[in-house]
């Protein structure tokens, strides 16, 4: 059930979260899928909503820098990027406390966990009032576009919520920034939220995961974020019966419908725009989805990132 978010009903998400009910929340890049992250039962529920494989890690959120203290061990470079950054759209992925309360299967058995604080007011509120670590992966069904609305949540995960509480549409649009500082570099194992250019400026240049098979972000499995008619990217012209996801002023002509990420070739606003229109676009009445080329640099790395997941086979 879809309800505005208040100071009502943050409290009753609170003590369902508490009881281990599954709530989905807004945060500033997606919608999450929350359960309280030390409970393997409540836990266990996230992925069986999500219809998603066990071996692939939840992010797990906190109120405060402090208070992921408690669940990873933060180096130098950590505590740096967690000045800058949060609350943001940022996850660390750093190695468990020994004291660590977070249930092994949020971080799928690994020995390492991803943290981040989230800068949303109901994130915020919901995780104050909780009281404690909330695991939430963007709330839909594994594999679809991460809802950036809150009837996005309700469409895909339906009965499987016992409450999605509504604070509009998500600011940032795609996930968080993953990065992984539980080795000796730094390897960004998902592109998002947080820019390789601003992290780069706290400290200093950053390496990319080794592409070495092994996923180490599982997450980061090529056919994600589908749709589910083909998609096509560094579009130049418009093939018969396509859609056209359009950037920048002059979008192609002969689509058969039409939206633009930003005409003004804004990459803030295109990163803020780009599930909603994907799901726009995924019509059975289309032929596929043409997208005009997006600059490789800033947030247009992310975009591209999850466009090119959606356009994979
Ligand atoms: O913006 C976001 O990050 C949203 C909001 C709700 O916070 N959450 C989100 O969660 O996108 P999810 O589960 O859809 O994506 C989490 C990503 C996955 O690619 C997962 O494999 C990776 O983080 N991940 C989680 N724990 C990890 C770990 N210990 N090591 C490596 N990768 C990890
Ligand atoms: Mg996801």
């Amino acid at each position: 059930m879809i309800k505005p978010a208040n100071r009502e009903t943050i409290e009753e998400a609170a003590g369902l979260i508490r009881e281990g009910r599954l709530v989905a929340f807004p945060t500033e890049t997606v919608y999450g899928l929350g359960a309280d992250a030390t409970s393997g039962r409540a836990v266990a529920a996230v992925f069986a909503a999500k219809d998603r494989p066990e071996f692939n890690p939840l992010i797990v959120h906190v109120a405060t820098a402090a208070d992921a203290e408690r669940l990873v061990r933060f180096d130098d470079r950590a505590r740096r990027l967690a000045a800058a950054f949060w609350p943001g759209a940022l996850t660390l992925v750093l190695p468990r406390t020994t004291a660590c309360p977070v249930s092994l299967l949020a971080g799928a058995g690994l020995d390492t966990l991803a943290v981040r604080v989230p800068d949303q007011p109901t994130a915020q509120a919901l995780l104050r009032a909780a009281g404690c670590p909330i695991a939430a992966p963007s709330a839909n069904r594994s594999g679809e576009v991460s809802p950036t609305a809150a009837h996005h949540v309700a469409r895909s995960l339906g009965d499987a919520v016992a409450l999605i509480l509504d604070d509009g549409p998500t600011r940032i649009g795609v996930e968080s920034t993953v990065l992984d500082l539980s080795g000796r570099g730094s390897a960004i194992l998902r592109h998002g939220g947080v820019t390789e250019e601003e992290m780069a400026a706290v400290i200093g240049p950053l390496g990319e995961a080794a592409d070495d098979g092994a996923p180490k972000s599982p997450g980061m499995l090529s056919r994600h974020y589908a749709t589910r008619i083909p998609l096509r990217m560094m579009a130049t012209d418009v093939r018969p019966g396509e859609a056209l996801l359009a950037f920048g002023p002059r979008p192609l002509g002969g689509a058969c419908i039409t939206a633009n990420l930003s005409e003004a070739g804004d990459l803030g606003e295109a990163a803020r725009n780009l599930f909603a229109m994907m799901r726009e676009l995924d019509r059975p009445d289309c032929a596929g989805i043409a997208v005009m080329p997006v600059p490789d640099e800033g947030l247009g790395r992310a975009i591209n990132d999850r466009l090119r997941r959606a356009a994979h086979g």
